[in-house]
């Protein structure tokens, strides 16, 4: 189960291997979902059940484990990245001549991710010209080549050859995901599919005034929502954008009403459901507003100190526009949850759904650089009966167009 990202790391048989831990931790960290593949040579160099413990997932080694499943392929299609530390010489080799005699050869054959690497070798063997021609032909192909780095190796020797620390490995696929994500097509149109469907979205954060200058809010830019205004114009959708404070512009091709605070916003939600075929709630709505809107400036010199605000319950805009559900109406429903345990952010999303009464909940996780404002997101959408039936990770553009496949 996947919180974030689908990263593969490779795992190959060098002393360094014993670093791979904490590059599967610190993606573990970031909520993505990771899965390690690990050469035979790897596990004489460090322990199956640490890898295990540590990515919270099974460690794959064998290409002739589970057939039934085409895991040789599996893997390397589910993949949003391939992380392969530390690659070996003889695995840099094989990836040249695009060898496929062990499971990873295979996950790597058969995946269209990015794919980086982390060079851990002696100096000679690094200098050596078959491993740098290699290298040149790797890179050729848009692999990316961290490192090594220079000091001392496993014996007595220092030189080049060490393998780079994991948190430079970590920043350097991320930021490899990110140049990937960049380039991929904006989007994967269907086009017409959603021909003449009337879809209403709620997109950005809603600001709840304090006095004529301040507000409480929060940091949705708008992203995923106006990415999901986008992809249905572009399907053929008649879309109406309620767009609360957006930080992105608006889309061509849609009809856009401006509001800023809860109340605006669900007044204009449900005067637009009226003659919708689907709803969907992608703007973060304030669950409280400030009891009292001051007419004035609120001063330091009246309330000292500290300032104590009375905030009251605003409406469930998501829970009554399903309850008031026309027939053959959709509704869909966001959850943004802080929670890292994929199986208790799962437990949340499932409540969440029950809770709410739409018919599908997109559940993603949030935080200091998850979720809201960043470029990418990470969902799984449930059901009513808090099933799985979308897993998706990418730009929030690519999020966007699965979920409007639920609609076709
Ligand atoms: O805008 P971006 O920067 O691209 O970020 C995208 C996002 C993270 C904001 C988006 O993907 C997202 O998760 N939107 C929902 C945010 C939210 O308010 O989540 P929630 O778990 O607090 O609320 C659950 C659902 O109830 C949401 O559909 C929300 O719109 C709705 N709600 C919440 C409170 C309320 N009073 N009324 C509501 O209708």
């Amino acid at each position: 189960m996947s919180s974030g990202r689908t990263i593969v790391v490779g795992v190959t048989g060098g002393i360094a291997a014993y670093k791979a831990v904490n590059i599967v931790r610190a993606f573990v960290l970031r909520g993505d979902s990771v899965h390690v593949v690990a050469t035979p040579a790897a596990l004489r160099f460090i322990g199956k059940p640490t890898l295990e413990a540590i990515s919270r997932n099974p460690v794959h080694t064998d290409l002739y484990e589970g057939v039934a499943e085409v895991r040789h392929v599996a893997i390397g299609q589910s993949a949003d990245l391939i992380v392969v530390a530390p690659a070996t010489a003889n695995t840099i080799a094989k990836l040249a001549c695009g060898l496929a005699d062990d499971l990873l050869g295979n996950t790597i054959l058969a995946s269209t991710a990015p794919l980086v690497i982390a060079p851990a070798m002696h100096t000679e063997m690094w200098n050596n010209a078959a491993t740098q021609a290699n290298i040149a032909t790797l890179r050729e192909r848009g692999v990316v080549v961290v490192g090594p780095g220079t000091g001392r190796l496993t014996g007595a020797d220092s030189g080049a050859g060490r393998m780079e620390e994991p948190d430079t490995i970590v920043t350097a696929a991320l930021a490899a995901l990110d140049a990937a994500d960049r380039a991929a097509p904006a989007r994967r149109v269907t086009p017409g599919d959603l021909d003449g469907k009337r879809i209403v979205i709620s997109a950005g954060g809603t600001r709840e005034p304090l006095d004529p200058v301040r507000y409480l809010g929060n940091r949705s830019s708008g992203k995923q929502g106006v990415a999901l205004a986008e992809a249905a114009a572009a399907r053929g959708a008649v879309v109406v954008l309620v767009a609360a404070n957006l930080e992105v512009p608006a889309p061509e091709h849609v009809e856009l009403r401006l509001v800023s605070s809860a109340a605006d916003l669900e007044r204009a939600m449900n005067v637009a459901a009226g003659d919708a075929d689907v709803i969907i709630m992608a703007a973060a709505v304030a669950d409280y507003r400030p009891a009292e809107v001051r007419a004035d400036k609120i001063k330091k010199d009246d309330t000292g100190d500290t300032l104590v605000l009375t905030l009251v319950r605003n409406p469930d805009i998501l829970a009554g526009l399903a309850a008031a559900k026309k027939p053959g109406q959709v509704v869909i429903g966001f959850a943004a949850e802080t929670e890292t345990d994929p199986d208790r952010l799962l437990g949340l999303g499932r409540e969440k759904a029950a809770r709410k009464g739409c018919d599908y909940l997109v559940l993603n996780r949030v935080g200091w650089t998850e979720g809201f404002a960043s470029e990418r997101n990470a969902v799984r959408v449930l059901d009513s009966r808090g099933d799985i039936v979308i897993e998706a990770s990418g730009s929030k553009m690519s999020v966007a167009e699965r979920i409007l496949d639920l609609l076709r």
